[in-house]
């Protein structure tokens, strides 16, 4: 049979409302499909046997895709595609991404997941694709827990809890939410061991700020089911607030999230927190009645604030898009 790939494929960007860490541990999160995300564009080489390309302008990625390569993004995209049985040599794939690398926006997982579903096709079975996406996951972040590779896959809201499928999450009315770029990079591994390391070391302390955080998912979750309005939303706020001041307890804010938080309540916001595995990245933000103070600030300061607006178990849309 020949080895083909799929034209085009799509993954989403994923932004975490509560629980990233946590959900490492076994506890649930609470994450959101972004509307921009990655797309794949598939064309065969002149000759099969000549090795495969990536190119990812807007990550400054241009690879072949060769077994020997040590480049983490050469050997996941191969990892992937080997995973589905698909093609490995003959094939040019280039990728235009709306998701900032390495800002905790879920641009790995959307990369592998879109790469699963060009090998795999557009039908295929989300679980089998989130396996797929996952081993190419592992090679760019150890063992992650799947959140990000599962929304990457579907889209819209979801609770998460590891090992388990996935479920969509509704909302009684749209949600407003910023996601401020630090402009700070880190890598999720270093963060997850950092966690890891901190709970070891101090187990009394460390597993209880990790319940907190599992606890404050289904406090959110609740509150947003409900939620009628800014006595709701200030609620939700506060549950951001908590989980912010526990993921700083756990070691894995910084000087610039911190600031990026106070700018945000100083305007105010009705909450911010960390998004991601933190160390940098992003930070997300519910605006109250009226979010442009804070977007005027942040844009003072040089940051360049994205808006969009949360829809529920359906996919996300966004204003504007994301860069
Ligand atoms: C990274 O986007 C989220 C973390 O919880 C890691 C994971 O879930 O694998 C920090």
């Amino acid at each position: 049979m020949e080895l083909r790939l799929h034209p085009r494929a799509q993954a989403h960007g994923k932004t975490i409302v509560l629980g990233e860490h946590s959900v490492v541990h076994g506890y649930p999160a609470l994450a959101a499909g972004l509307p921009g995300g990655v797309t794949l564009t598939a064309s065969p080489r002149p000759d099969p046997r000549q090795p495969s390309t990536l190119r990812i302008p807007a990550w400054g990625i241009d690879l072949e895709l060769r077994v020997e390569s040590e480049h983490p993004v050469a050997r996941a995209a191969l990892e992937v595609l080997g995973h589905c049985d698909g093609p490995l040599t003959g094939w040019a794939i280039a990728a235009q991404s709306t998701l900032l690398p390495g800002a905790g926006l879920g641009s790995s997982a959307a990369l592998t997941v879109a790469l699963a579903r060009l090998a795999l096709g557009p039908h295929a079975d989300v679980g089998a694709v989130v396996e797929a996406s996952l081993a190419g996951e592992r090679i760019f972040h150890g063992e992650p827990s799947g959140l990000d590779s599962q929304v990457a896959a579907r889209g819209g809201l979801l609770r998460f809890v590891r090992g388990q499928e996935p479920t969509p999450i509704p909302l009684s009315e749209p949600l407003p939410l910023l996601i401020v770029p630090s402009g700070v990079e880190r890598r999720t591994a270093v963060q997850v061991a950092q966690v890891r390391a901190r709970v070891e070391r101090l187990p009394a302390l460390g597993r209880p700020l990790l319940e907190v955080l599992g606890r404050s998912v289904d406090e959110g979750i609740e509150t947003l089911r409900a939620s009628k309005g800014p006595h709701d939303r200030a609620r939700l706020g506060e549950i951001m607030q908590v989980a912010h001041g526990v993921l700083a307890a756990l070691g894995v804010s910084c000087a610039a999230l911190d600031a990026l938080c106070s700018t945000a309540l100083r305007h105010g916001a009705l909450g911010a927190k960390l998004t991601g595995a933190g160390g940098g990245g992003c930070v997300l933000v519910l605006p109250g009645d009226d979010p442009r103070p804070i977007i005027d600030a942040f844009t003072q300061q040089g940051h360049a604030p994205i808006s969009f607006v949360l829809h529920g178990s359906s996919p996300s849309t966004a204003s504007p898009t994301l860069p």
